[in-house]
């Protein structure tokens, strides 16, 4: 068994979690970035420690027992059946995504998200001058849903050339199922839409759902689309800056990996390359315990709002570590939100406005840290509305 409830301190470690400048209020508790507070499992850390004291630290390579890790994860894990020959390392997916935005459209291009979303899909379109085109999700009482007639709308009328997919969706911690994949693809293959699909959470699954590699959908998806994978969240190494980008088609890759070489993105260090393999060799059984240990931390939360704080409603994630609270009842507007949050509670989450449209009035809150920590936020946050 491992030991999820252990507090790790994390201040003074060059973290941006925990040493950005609100952490001078010392109640603060960060809950905002997608960053675990657990300790990776011990296989990692010794692989990381052999490789230190080695002491000679030249250019790496990824070695055929690095892919074989990733392949075997892919197929264990997620009936994910892929080759070697499919895999480009980048030091990121944020980096992966914006190569890829540079590979397959052209500058002014339409990319298409679904809204809400994690912010930095935006940006790699923006930051790239190519053109964002939102799909906004709908939100139906507890839960959201595509509307699909939106979708291929949106695309036909915008002449949109990339869909940029968040699979499981984060923040709203949507996991998509096989049919409405099916239908995301189809219409992308009938207009021609590249799909980039971002699976890094793809291990953070909940009891009664299941994640569907894009590929495994309908073979013919590969021929336009690219997975972008990596052990950073599962494992909480977003530091060592290692992904893993599955990308089949030829083309396809030729593309991305020559975007790659021109942007002077380096291929991945050499602690990243350890971890990941220690990571997807000996991680099965961490994670399947981390993923219970969150699924009650979720529970807790659902059952504090429930009982003490009624009015503010839980989206119940299907996956992920993040959660999405919709806090519209407090009736206050977003500036009013946020300092609420940070001054009268304490609490450092992501504002759920940063999202984009329809996040307005909600927050995200990291629910990957020990219980104790969890329940001294929600006691905190309780403290302050009932005041
Ligand atoms: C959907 C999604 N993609 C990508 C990332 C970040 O990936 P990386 O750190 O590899 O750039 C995150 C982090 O929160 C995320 O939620």
């Amino acid at each position: 068994m491992y030991d999820f409830d252990k507090v790790i301190e994390r201040k003074g470690t060059n973290s941006v979690k925990y040493d950005g400048e609100k952490m001078q209020d010392s109640h603060m508790i960060p809950m905002w970035v997608a960053d675990m507070d657990f300790e990776t499992l011990p296989e990692v850390k010794e692989a990381l420690v052999k490789r230190a004291s080695h002491g000679v630290f030249g250019y790496a390579t990824p070695t055929e027992s690095y892919y074989q890790s990733v392949v075997n994860w892919m197929k264990t894990r997620h009936h994910f059946d892929i080759q070697k020959e499919w895999i480009v390392t980048t030091s990121g997916v944020v980096g992966a995504l914006k190569l890829a935005v540079r590979a397959y459209t052209q500058k002014g291009d339409a990319i298409m998200v679904m809204k809400p979303v994690y912010y930095p899909f935006d940006a790699s379109i923006n930051l790239n001058e190519r053109m964002v085109v939102e799909c906004p999700l709908v939100f139906q009482d507890d839960h959201y849903e595509c509307d699909f007639e939106v979708f291929e709308k949106q695309i036909v009328d915008h002449d949109v050339k990339m869909f940029i997919l968040c699979n499981p969706h984060n923040p709203i911690g949507k996991v998509w199922t096989r049919d409405e994949l099916y239908q995301i693809g189809k219409i992308c293959q009938k207009h021609q839409v590249y799909v980039i699909s971002d699976e890094i959470h793809m291990d953070f699954i909940y009891e009664g759902n299941e994640h569907v590699p894009f590929y495994n959908v309908d073979p013919s998806f590969a021929e336009f689309s690219i997975i972008c994978t990596a052990p950073s969240k599962t494992f909480n190494l977003a530091a060592l800056q290692t992904s893993n980008i599955i990308i089949k088609n030829e083309d396809l890759r030729e593309k991305f990996q020559k975007e790659k070489n021109a942007s002077g993105m380096s291929d991945p260090n050499i602690f990243g390359l350890e971890a990941c393999e220690a990571a997807y060799t000996y991680g099965a059984q961490w994670v399947d315990e981390l993923v219970d240990y969150l699924s009650g931390n979720i529970a807790y939360m659902k059952e504090f709002f429930a009982e003490r704080l009624p009015e503010i409603k839980v989206i119940d994630p299907q996956g992920l570590y993040l959660v999405w609270v919709d806090m519209r009842s407090l009736g206050m507007n977003k500036d009013e939100l946020e300092t609420f949050m940070l001054e009268k509670a304490h609490l450092w989450l992501d504002e759920g406005y940063i999202f984009g449209t329809g996040g307005e009035g909600f927050e995200r809150f990291n629910v990957a840290c020990p219980r104790s920590t969890l329940k001294q936020a929600l006691e905190q946050l309780e403290k302050a509305i009932k005041e």
